[in-house]
């Protein structure tokens, strides 16, 4: 067994990139000699939740880690919060990609991410201080990445209050107005931090416009001295991890190495695809690893989804399947709390219409199925295959907000099990109905299920 994965490991890491290397580069060569297909456990993933984010991808992540080279966050921010556990310790990475628990991984923050250096300066001295290592060999940061500023956040805040009980229910992090400054072409990026006097220069001029639009919200403007201080003093921290991410990625490719694209939030939460206006301020789906990264969609091997064996939201927006009472069982059990603002999550049935359309935007291949047990205890559970509107049967759901706010998910049940889940270490050991349960969500959602978790811990993980 050890020496049939040594001979494979050096035919996918030696012989493959050499042999490409001597064949001209030409179209249909993807730079591995051996066709993606052959290479089942890892290739380069594109990870995506594909429900409304806080799927588990952080969990899963790290379990995928331990196959490959470099982990990539390529889009949103630190409204991300993914939970990790190893051991006995809790991590909740926000920015820095959920690798970076794995010796000998390089971690990138891509072009696509909106950065808030602060945040990120905070994270590395927390992980630090929990003896995880985070240096110039396991962290590469963008310099073209969007930059996060104070004026941000306070807009942020200003039009959630301005809506009222119309609000998004945002993490409040300035993540819409970063990225609608990088949309109208007047964001400050990582490559402006890195030189002092072009980012006082550009910060000056940004902060007269946002303290403008602040005082018209009726709200305090922010201020620049401060601003320009500790920005400047964070940007020395992160010096040192700066650079041109897509080049890296791309020698990383020629190298043949293997590369997993850490999607953040999830497909509902898609600015283009998502349930617009309730969704974040990037693309979470498949097509963002490759604009946020510059990794090219033809270098993508396989994409992965991501999905609770429930469904649960964060913040507002419709929610076809939601239930409070299955709600109250999961938070008296102190499950479906928020990991980045604590607020609890909604709660609600598998919601197959969402999964399937997820299936459909994101080319997902094969899926991952968090937190089955979660519902051990339940005798029975139900399963939204399909919507009704008035009469009409819906497939997929509608693009329009009142429109799917009008929809009734429609349930088939399924018998519960009843027996604990969290101790079992292959698909086999799972109680019958809990497999014939996964296997439903599989054919619902039209994807091959390949691992499915009981519980948050890496050893709590079913490959199939
Ligand atoms: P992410 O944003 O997609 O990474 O997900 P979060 O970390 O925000 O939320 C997922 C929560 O579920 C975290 O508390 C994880 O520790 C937890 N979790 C993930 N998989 C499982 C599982 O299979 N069982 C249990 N009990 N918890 C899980
Ligand atoms: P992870 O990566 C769940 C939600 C917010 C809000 C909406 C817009 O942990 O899955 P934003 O601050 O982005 O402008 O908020 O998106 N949201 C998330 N919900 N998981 C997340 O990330 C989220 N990131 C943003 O609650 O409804
Ligand atoms: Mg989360």
């Amino acid at each position: 067994m050890l020496f049939g994965n040594f001979v494979w490991e050096v035919l996918r890491r030696v012989v493959s990139p050499l042999i490409c290397a001597f064949l001209p580069a030409r179209h249909g060569c993807t730079g591995k000699f051996l066709p993606p297909y052959l290479i089942t456990d890892m290739a380069n993933t594109i990870l995506v939740g594909a429900q409304w984010g806080d799927e588990g991808k952080g969990k899963i992540i790290d379990f995928l880690t331990e196959k490959a080279d470099i982990v990539v966050r390529s889009q949103g921010g630190n409204n991300a919060g993914h939970t990790v556990i190893v051991g006995d310790t809790k991590y909740i990475l926000h920015l820095i990609p959920s690798g970076i628990l794995r010796a000998g991984k390089k971690c990138v923050i891509a072009n696509g991410v909106v950065l808030d250096p602060i945040a990120v300066a905070k994270e590395i001295d927390g992980l630090r201080e929990k003896k995880v290592k985070v240096t110039k060999a396991n962290l590469l940061i963008s310099d073209c990445a969007h930059l996060v500023l104070p004026y941000h956040r306070a807009i942020d805040e200003q039009r959630e209050l301005k809506k009222g009980k119309n609000k998004i229910g945002t993490t409040k992090r300035g993540i819409g107005p970063a990225y609608g400054d990088k949309a109208a072409r007047v964001g400050l990026r990582m490559s402006d931090l890195m030189q002092p006097e072009l980012f006082s220069q550009k910060l000056k001029e940004r902060v007269k416009e946002n303290n403008a639009v602040l005082e018209a919200f009726g709200a305090k403007g922010v201020k620049f001295k401060e601003i320009e201080a500790e920005y400047l003093e964070a940007a020395e921290k992160l010096r040192p991890f700066v650079g041109n991410t897509v080049v890296y990625l791309h020698e990383a490719l020629k190298a043949g190495k293997e590369i997993l694209f850490e999607g953040a939030q999830g497909t509902f939460l898609d600015l283009d695809h998502g349930t617009y206006p309730y969704v974040t301020s990037s693309n979470t789906t498949a097509g963002g690893a490759c604009t946020g990264s510059g990794v090219p969609p033809h270098r993508m091997d396989r994409v992965l989804g991501v999905m609770k064996a429930y469904t649960t939201r964060v913040g507002e927006g419709p929610f076809p399947t939601e239930n409070d009472e299955f709600g109250d069982m999961l938070h008296g059990m102190g499950r479906e709390f928020g990991s980045t603002t604590g607020r609890a999550r909604r709660c609600g049935w598998f919601d197959a219409v969402a999964t399937r359309y997820a299936g459909m935007v994101n080319g997902i291949d094969d899926i991952a199925v968090t937190n089955l047990d979660g519902l051990d205890s339940l005798a029975t559970i139900k399963i939204c295959t399909h919507y009704k509107r008035g009469n009409k049967k819906l497939e997929v759901p509608p693009s329009d907000m009142l429109q799917l706010t009008d929809c009734k998910p429609v349930y088939i049940e399924m018998p519960g099990w009843q027996t604990p889940t969290h101790e079992a270490k292959t698909f086999g050991e799972l109680p019958p109905n809990a497999q014939a349960y996964l296997h439903k969500l599989a054919e619902l959602t039209q994807a091959k299920l390949t691992i499915a978790s009981v519980g948050p811990n890496r050893e709590q993980t079913i490959v199939l």
